[in-house]
């Protein structure tokens, strides 16, 4: 590790004592500031965010543990940066103090040169480590966060958060990229399993004469090319969560299986005829429709009832279609952030033409978009990036400087225009369903269309 850009806070009354650590220091490449009082040293920390501070425990004003406690509180960054204790006539009982409170260690006067590097070189080490691994879970945390504040999420949010702290099964169904997998996550992350591990199988992507196998595990020899015995991921999920991920795909020999499983909490490995218990809560996930899977002969009816104790439905996005101005926000600022660009704006226009869009790739095609939008765009994200397809149909907006020069029955068409245009990319063209939820005859519609000069190809 370079000991280049690491600050180290220096904390002392005693001028030779911060002269001589100073010169012990920056021996050793270290950036060192220093100050006399507790309370100079907390604004010194605030402005050079220091990777570590070496503190006297008596100091004029307040003491050393005091400001040792106000940073270990994390009011100056989390997690907190590591702090060496150093005093002149410790007692065992100052130390065990000062320790309790979070100080990486704790030593006395006078101070052995080789003693403070030592214990400095690690705590730097640790402190890296700790940094590290916080931002990787901020990423983490980020990553699986769940945004939405419409009516449909507000009531997906209560679903999930009453039945996570159960045990009871969930099955999610929902289109694709709505987000059956945060779900799953958000389930077991407020579940008492959220220490254990959540493990995703992917039904479909697994051929089936392996499906067993990857679910169960096998003995050594089971079948050709069990070469060793392996733990299947009902095994590496116990204590945890096991989500199965299209579960609609699965064989049927497979689904007979699973419904032992969840029968009587046990499994055989392939070639085994020895049972092993396992302690694992069951989430599915489908995007077809289980009950027409059932009448069809292609899942089991039984399995089926097992599977869906508390269903959960995922909502597609152009139900929600509030959403996605917040949506569009929240992954703009995060992908330029990933991407290390500076922030970029998205304007009006392109929210509400987003907001008419379809979706049929749902959150997932958003977020691709999204994406795709700050790598492509200039500072500003505006209509002129948006691909054809996302803008071909958005309906006119009025701004009031247009107001001016109209009268109420020109407003009024305007509305009418774009209220027809917004139902009817909502109903994927379909001219039968639009005039239905508009309240009107097909043959009406048609006319508005003509009348209005709405085509597919419509911007
Ligand atoms: N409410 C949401 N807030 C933020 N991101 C979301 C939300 N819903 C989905 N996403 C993001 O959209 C993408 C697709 O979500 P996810 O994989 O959970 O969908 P899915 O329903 O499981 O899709 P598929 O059926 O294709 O497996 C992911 O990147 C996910 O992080
Ligand atoms: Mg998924």
């Amino acid at each position: 590790m370079s000991c280049e850009n690491r600050v180290i806070l220096v904390v002392d009354d005693e001028k030779n004592i911060r002269r001589t650590l100073r010169m012990v220091l920056e021996g050793e490449g270290y950036a060192v500031e220093d100050e006399p009082t507790a309370e100079r040293a907390l604004e010194r920390f605030s402005e050079v965010a220091p990777d570590l501070v070496i503190m006297d425990v008596k100091l004029p004003g307040r003491d050393g543990i005091w400001a040792l406690e106000e940073i270990a509180s994390g009011k100056y960054g989390r997690p907190p940066a590591p702090v060496i204790m150093v005093s002149g006539h410790a007692t065992f009982a100052d130390a065990v103090r000062a320790t309790r409170l979070g100080a990486y260690d704790f030593f006395e006067k006078p101070i052995d040169r080789q003693r403070v590097l030592v214990s400095v070189r690690n705590a730097l080490e640790r402190w890296a480590m700790v940094r590290d691994l916080s931002r990787l879970r901020a990423a983490e945390q980020e990553r699986f966060e769940m945004i939405g504040a419409s009516e449909v999420m507000g009531k997906l949010f209560d679903q999930i958060a009453k039945v996570a702290p159960t045990r009871g099964r969930v099955l999610i169904t929902g289109e694709s990229g709505t987000g059956k997998e945060l779900i799953a996550r958000a389930i077991h992350a407020n579940s008492p399993r959220a220490e254990g591990p959540f493990i995703k199988v992917n039904c479909a992507a697994i051929p089936p004469e392996l499906i067993e196998s990857e679910l169960f595990g096998h003995e050594k020899g089971a079948f050709t090319g069990a070469v060793g015995r392996k733990r299947g991921l009902f095994e590496l999920a116990s204590g945890g969560t096991i989500l199965l991920d299209e579960i609609g795909d699965m064989s049927l020999s497979a689904q007979a299986k699973v419904l032992r499983t969840l029968q009587n909490g046990e499994i055989n490995r392939v070639g085994s005829e020895r049972s092993i218990e396992v302690d694992v809560r069951v989430i599915a996930a489908t995007n077809q429709s289980l009950e027409d899977l059932v009448a069809q002969g292609g899942f089991r009816e039984d399995l089926f009832f097992r599977l869906n104790v508390v269903p959960l439905r995922s909502p597609p996005l152009r139900e929600r279609a509030g959403d996605v101005p917040l949506m569009v926000e929240r992954f703009v600022e995060q992908l330029c952030r990933e991407n290390g660009f500076r922030p970029k704006a998205v304007t009006d226009e392109v929210l509400t033409v987003l907001q008419g869009y379809r979706w049929p790739g749902n959150v997932r095609e958003l977020k691709n978009l999204c994406e795709r939008l700050v790598i492509m765009s200039d500072e500003e994200i505006t209509l002129e990036d948006l691909p054809p397809e996302v803008r071909e149909v958005s309906p006119r907006s009025i701004s009031p400087a247009a107001y001016d020069h109209m009268r109420l029955k020109e407003f009024r068409e305007e509305m009418e225009r774009t209220f027809i245009v917004h139902k009817l990319k909502a109903h994927g063209w379909n001219i039968s369903r639009t005039a239905a939820v508009l309240g009107i005859e097909r043959t009406n519609l048609h006319k508005k269309l003509k009348a209005f000069g709405i085509s597919r190809k419509d911007r």
